[in-house]
């Protein structure tokens, strides 16, 4: 058991990815909070895991309920030692006709939730004094443009460069921030990627989806489970030398 008696709070853990690590958090002896605007899906989420799972309504785009919602952790829980900052929302277009209500949305979301949950869970855990583990969530859009995806692809970079600022800040109390940079995972994120681009591309729905795959050097896309060994990794005492990295696991799509 490599997170025993670890308390973890994951935004966005209702489903996908975050829902993958929640599982394999819990198998490894945490305590998990699934953080989600979707509080219905929250509740499935920590239904199907069990006593150690406890799921809360959270909009990350809303700095006075990440206070709230890391204030009762702390108080409930005896502190904080993991936060994976999860939560996102994708959309796309290109520079001439992105729109600001998008720029607004994805980087609130993807930007601002991640930094001001950094800000209020690293608080928590320099007052406790035991260090932690802060993992961001990148993507491979992160690490180069896109034609087709400008905002998501900038606020994934903002966030590799937010995990390198904070895990400088935070490396003297302990505390590592590291993040993960997937390359493409199934699922209704992608169902939602595949649809977008169906319209700007005019294609039929899961065509995208069909050449994205051929595309992997590894050959398929990824699922949950491709993605939560590193994330236990970067969560347990086993990473306690490593800072301010991000780690693709994407089937060969990007070197770096
Ligand atoms: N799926 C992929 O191919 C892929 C690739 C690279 C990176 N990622 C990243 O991995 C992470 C998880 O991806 P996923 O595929 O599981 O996504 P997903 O869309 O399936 O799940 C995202 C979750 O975040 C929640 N959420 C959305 N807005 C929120 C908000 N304002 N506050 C709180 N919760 C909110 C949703 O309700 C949902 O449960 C995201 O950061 C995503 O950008 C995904």
């Amino acid at each position: 058991m490599r997170l025993q008696n670890k308390i973890a709070l994951i935004t966005g853990g209702a489903r996908g990815i975050g829902l993958g690590f929640a599982e394999a958090f819990v198998a490894e002896g945490a305590r998990v909070v699934i953080a989600d605007i979707n509080l219905e899906r929250a509740n499935e989420a920590a239904a199907s895991i069990g006593p150690a799972a406890k799921a809360v309504k959270l909009d990350v785009t809303n700095l006075a309920e990440i206070d709230a919602t890391v204030k009762m952790i702390d108080e409930e829980f005896d502190g904080i030692d993991i936060l994976v900052n999860n939560a996102a929302i994708f959309d796309m277009a290109p520079i001439q006709a992105i729109t600001e209500a998008s720029y607004d949305r994805v980087f609130d979301v993807n930007l601002k939730g991640p930094l001001f949950t950094m800000k209020a869970v690293a608080n928590v855990m320099i007052a406790r004094g035991r260090g932690g583990k802060i993992i961001n969530m990148a993507s491979q859009a992160g690490r180069r443009g896109e034609a087709l995806v400008t905002l998501y692809c900038a606020s994934k970079a903002a966030i590799i460069s937010a995990t390198q600022s904070a895990a400088l800040a935070l490396v003297k109390y302990g505390v590592n921030v590291n993040a993960i940079a997937p390359g493409v995972v199934d699922g209704e994120h992608w169902d939602i990627v595949d649809a977008k681009f169906a319209e700007w591309e005019g294609l039929k729905p899961g065509e995208k989806k069909e050449q994205v795959a051929k595309s992997v050097p590894i050959g398929r896309f990824a699922t949950p489970d491709d993605i939560k060994g590193l994330a236990v990794f970067l969560a347990s005492s086993d990473s306690d030398y490593i800072l301010a990295q991000t780690y693709n696991v994407d089937g060969g799509n990007w070197m770096s």
